[in-house]
């Protein structure tokens, strides 16, 4: 990096303590609101680190925010793997939640428990998340009963988004509303220590906030859940077309990297950029023995008419 460095967001010295699984279950009994925030690379892990963020969760949201999916399901282990290690790199006091991928999990316990052992030993985070509410609730118990802290993820299941119809609002038929609160106490039961709830309707989270003893994590579920997550591109505006309505923009970082890159391309063309600062000079003897114009080289000019071998400019 230059002279111009930034200021570091992760500042030097002894490192902080980082949250548990137990600081937000007293934050919860002290009602505090939690916040948690989707973050896939090093940079923005640090960033998000430093600005207190208690929960990063390494979404599977990766797929199409960050690597051009489609849809999630096109999300591997590997991948996951990948971004997880790059966002605990860059975290020193956020619980790193690792979103487990499609297919990584519930279709066999010994293969589920793996993929989550994974996240913990070769990934370094300290949770998982796991989407479905009843039909994942052994899945919860078994990754659980292993030591591994699990967040579940209700309502709107993306991965699952082909058996719901397509992304909308979960619950709000008595029907579906009744097998919300099933899921979200089976979630509980199975011993979870937090629960997303996506796209459901602001009074249903209310009231499964009310019943259960866990916090609630809403993304589009309105302000009566026990805290809030939102993925970073939606929030800092780095994304294109369209915007989930329950985000907010704070920033539109699109718009403000165009304007930086199309001015880093003026100055390139017009010649504007490196400027004296950001180059480095040399001896100009050096340079002109270099190029032949310094008295060695006159001194070689006799040698080679006295017959002696002319030096190559390497051995100069
Ligand atoms: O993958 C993700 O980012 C998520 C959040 C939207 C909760 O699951």
């Amino acid at each position: 990096m230059s002279s111009q460095d930034q200021p570091d967001p992760k500042p030097a010295g002894k490192p902080p303590r980082r949250v548990t699984v137990s600081d937000i279950a007293r934050m919860h009994a002290e009602s505090r609101r939690i916040a948690m925030l989707t973050a896939y690379d090093y940079p923005t892990a640090r960033i998000v680190d430093a600005a207190d963020v208690p929960l990063i969760l390494v979404g599977d949201s990766l797929g199409m925010v960050m690597l051009g999916y489609e849809e999630t399901v096109r999300v591997t282990m590997e991948e996951m793997l990948h971004h997880v290690k790059a966002v605990v790199r860059g975290t020193q006091r956020s619980l790193v939640v690792a979103d487990m991928p499609f297919m990584s999990y519930g279709v066999n316990e010994e293969v589920s428990l793996a993929n989550a052992g994974r996240f913990i030993s070769e990934g370094g985070a300290q949770a998982v998340k796991v989407e479905g509410g009843r039909r994942s609730a052994r899945t919860i118990e078994t990754i659980v009963r292993a030591g591994i802290p699990v967040m579940g993820h209700i309502g709107l299941t993306p991965q699952a988004v082909h058996g719901l119809g397509g992304h909308r609002v979960q619950g709000k038929t008595v029907e579906s509303a009744r097998r919300l609160i099933d899921d979200a106490v089976a979630v509980q039961d199975a011993g979870a220590f937090a629960v997303v709830l996506e796209l459901v309707p602001a009074e249903l989270s209310a009231a499964v906030t009310e019943r259960l003893k866990i916090p609630t994590i809403g993304i589009g579920a309105g302000p009566g859940c026990s805290g809030q997550v939102q993925v970073i591109t939606d929030l800092l505006g780095l994304t294109y077309g369209f915007i989930p309505r329950h985000a907010r923009r704070y920033e539109n970082l699109a718009d403000r990297i165009s304007t930086a890159v199309s001015a880093y391309v003026s100055d390139v063309t017009a010649g504007t950029f490196p400027a004296a600062e950001h180059s480095s000079s040399m001896d100009v003897d050096v340079l002109a023995e270099v190029l032949g114009k310094g008295e060695r080289h006159v001194a070689s000019a006799g040698a080679m008419m006295s017959g002696e071998p002319i030096p190559l400019d390497r051995d100069l």
